[in-house]
């Protein structure tokens, strides 16, 4: 048993993953924005100091991607030096550090999934403010520090792509969905398994990506929320995103490689249509079906 810290414990990974530990009888403190505001270096250190974990989760995060065009630095301080507060917390204590990040450090132009030694290229103010904290935690935490990128994240806790389709569903005849965007539809449920594995691993420190395996669209995705609730996929109309103009362009392609598993000798998760599946009863149950 180790002990565990979780910040951005209130969010969407964050829950999922202190539940997950649980289950599993380890010790855990989740500590939500309320608890620990991770922009606050001393809060941070001292909440480090109290609780002496053996390994530290970021799930905290500024997510509002559009919102981040306009408030950049607001979000840097949360992405950038947030993690760069918590890296430098558990480098003084020598925790483990688990860092949370995203598909956006790409430039989404790709044809071939990303591989974790990519070159990172953002596009968005809210892909420039996670590199940057990407970038601290590997700095600072060279012998100790995981960067965990994950994307298309949906789950029980929070609003997610998932949750919409089911809520639109029940109130209209037909959606219109992108269809020309790529990516891998991922439970919070496997990251959060996913994290807890490569922390007890002892495998090699650095970038590891956590997404399900395959690939697909928004729109290959709403199809198939529309046959998990029983209802006609022909409801949902293919469309592109330039008819979805907003602030923060999205990537077109935002498919991740799982290189570095192998060696590291942990499965990555499955193929997103069986993950789906397996998360149904709990996203059906989480939307009141
Ligand atoms: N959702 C996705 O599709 C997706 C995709 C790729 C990567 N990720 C990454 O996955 C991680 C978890 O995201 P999520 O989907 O669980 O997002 P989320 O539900 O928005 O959770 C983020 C949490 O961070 C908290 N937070 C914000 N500012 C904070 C601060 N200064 N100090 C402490 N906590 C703070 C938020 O609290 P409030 O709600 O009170 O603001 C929220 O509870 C993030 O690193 C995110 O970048 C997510």
């Amino acid at each position: 048993m180790s002990t565990w810290v979780v910040a951005g414990a209130g969010g969407m990974l964050g829950r999922d993953l202190v539940a997950a530990l649980q289950r599993r009888g380890e010790d855990v403190t989740g500590l939500a924005r309320g608890d620990l505001d991770v922009t606050d270096e001393a809060a941070v250190r001292g909440a480090v100091q109290r609780y002496r974990p053996a390994v530290v989760v970021n799930c905290a995060a500024w997510t509002a991607v559009d919102d981040a065009e306009a408030h950049e630095e607001d979000a840097l301080l949360v992405n950038g030096q947030g993690a760069e507060n918590i890296a430098a917390a558990c480098a003084a204590s020598g925790a483990a550090l688990v860092h949370v990040s995203t598909d956006y450090v790409f430039g989404g132009d790709g044809r071939l999934p990303y591989a974790e030694d990519d070159r990172p290229g953002p596009r968005t103010a809210y892909g420039r403010t996670k590199l940057a904290g990407e970038q601290a935690v590997l700095r600072l935490l060279p012998g100790t520090g995981y960067v965990v990128r994950t994307a298309w994240l949906y789950g029980a806790h929070g609003p997610n792509f998932v949750a919409t389709m089911i809520r639109l569903a029940g109130e209209r005849p037909t959606v219109d969905v992108v269809a020309d965007q790529h990516g891998q539809p991922t439970w919070t449920v496997d990251v959060a398994d996913q994290i807890i594995a490569l922390a007890q691993s002892g495998a090699g420190t650095g970038i590891y990506h956590a997404t399900s395996s395959g690939e697909t669209t928004w729109f290959g995705l709403a199809q198939e929320v529309f046959r998990l609730l029983g209802a006609d996929p022909a409801r949902v109309r293919p469309t592109t995103s330039g008819s979805y103009q907003r602030p923060a362009p999205r990537p077109a392609y935002s498919v991740l490689g799982h290189g570095r598993h192998e060696p590291a000798r942990i499965p990555p998760i499955a193929d997103w249509q069986p993950a789906l599946h397996r998360a149904w009863p709990v996203l059906a149950a989480a939307a009141g079906r």
